[in-house]
């Protein structure tokens, strides 16, 4: 197979971490026979810099050309002062998401139970590690709904953002979540607003219809975002597959990152209904995290979750599992081993982002 990905590294340590992972991609490609082509193109900050914007037309034509989107991270201090429909977030990854449709954003967050002593959960409340899968909605919600701000009669000022879902966009994210617990352990928690929020009750009504009438093999839990947000804390083994509209998937993702660790260590990847060449899902895959400013260019970032998204990609766009599990084996390994970046050390001894890299393709 010969794979062509689109490299958009981005800010501060997005192209710390995209060094590390290209060559992971290439290693595990080669050993199995396929072939890849990447190209490495401005997005973010970056994008502002070289082109004037934060998605250059060079930059969304070369992800069209592509079969999948590796993606680094955007933003961060050098471009605050910009006005905010300018800044590097919002002006290129939000609209690449809007462009290819990728209303699926998959995050999983793994504890092994040999790693438990990553997390900042008390081991006890986690004696088997912890698997969980959040299924965000990407396209919809306060995200993508009509905004603005503007001043009042009174001399006050107004700011609007709508969360506006259809019943279809939650019906294709449903189905999303469906297929996941199938390939896991059958249970879905809806994460919602549903006592104060309009489109919560549809979400609620919508999921536990779809789910009747579809997938009769799965159970349904529905809970609400601040005692998710609680529960996360004091049992997160009781979860399985997190579905959640755009918002409340952004806030419970971190959240459930620290859990299993570190934000460093948690992938994910955002799938929509365009087909590549090889008749995989087109997506773009990315670290949860952000740009990390305050560590950038010291070699000190985790590049454990740019690396895992090489897996969803390889996974998820062409089919490769063997690949994929090789590559999440590596990584596993290697924190087993003891070999860890500051994020996950826990105060012990720590390696740099680059030596990092080193011991999971030893490793691969
Ligand atoms: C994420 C990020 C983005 C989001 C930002 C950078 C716009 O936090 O992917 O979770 O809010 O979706
Ligand atoms: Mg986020």
């Amino acid at each position: 197979m010969h794979l062509k990905i689109a490299i958009l590294p981005g800010d501060y340590i997005g192209p710390e971490v995209m060094a590390v992972a290209v060559p992971v991609l290439e290693a595990v490609l080669k050993r199995s026979g396929h072939t890849v082509e990447h190209s490495t193109h401005p997005v973010g900050g970056a994008g502002i810099d070289l082109h004037g914007k934060a998605l250059p037309d060079s930059t969304l034509e070369a992800c069209r050309q592509a079969d999948a989107i590796l993606f680094g991270s955007v933003g961060g201090p050098k471009w605050e002062k910009l006005p905010p429909q300018e800044q590097p977030e919002r002006a290129s990854l939000l609209p690449l998401r809007k462009h290819f449709r990728l209303y699926a954003n998959v995050r999983p967050g793994l504890l092994l139970k040999n790693l438990i002593d990553t997390s900042p959960i008390r081991p006890e409340r986690i004696p088997q590690g912890v698997d969980m899968v959040c299924i965000r909605e990407l396209t919809g919600g306060l995200y993508f709904g009509a905004k603005s701000t503007k001043p009042c009669e009174n001399g006050d000022i107004e700011a609007i953002d709508t969360m506006v879902y259809r019943k279809s966009e939650i019906e294709r994210i449903t189905d999303v979540a469906i297929a996941t617990a199938r390939g896991r352990r059958k249970h879905i928690t809806l994460v919602d607003k549903a006592n104060v929020l309009e489109t919560s009750v549809l979400w609620r009504k919508v999921v536990s219809e779809r789910i009747k009438t579809t997938a009769p093999d799965i159970t349904l839990a529905t809970m609400y975002i601040d005692n998710a947000a609680m529960q996360l804390v004091l049992r997160p083994a009781q979860f399985d597959v997190v579905l959640t509209e755009n918002m409340f998937g952004d806030i419970l993702s971190d959240e459930m990152a620290v859990i299993c660790g570190s934000l460093g260590m948690m992938a994910s990847a955002s799938l929509g209904m365009d087909i590549n060449r090889h008749g995989k899902g087109y997506g773009l895959y990315e670290p949860s995290g952000g740009t990390a400013p305050d560590i950038a260019g010291q070699d000190k970032a985790n590049p454990c979750a740019q690396v895992l998204s090489v897996a969803l990609m390889l996974r998820h766009s062409f089919g490769l599992e063997s690949e994929a599990k090789a590559i999440e084996n590596a990584v596993e390994k290697t924190i087993a081993d003891g070999v860890r970046t500051a994020d996950i050390a826990g105060g012990g001894k720590a390696v740099g982002t680059q030596a990092m890299g080193q011991a999971i393709l030893a490793r691969l």
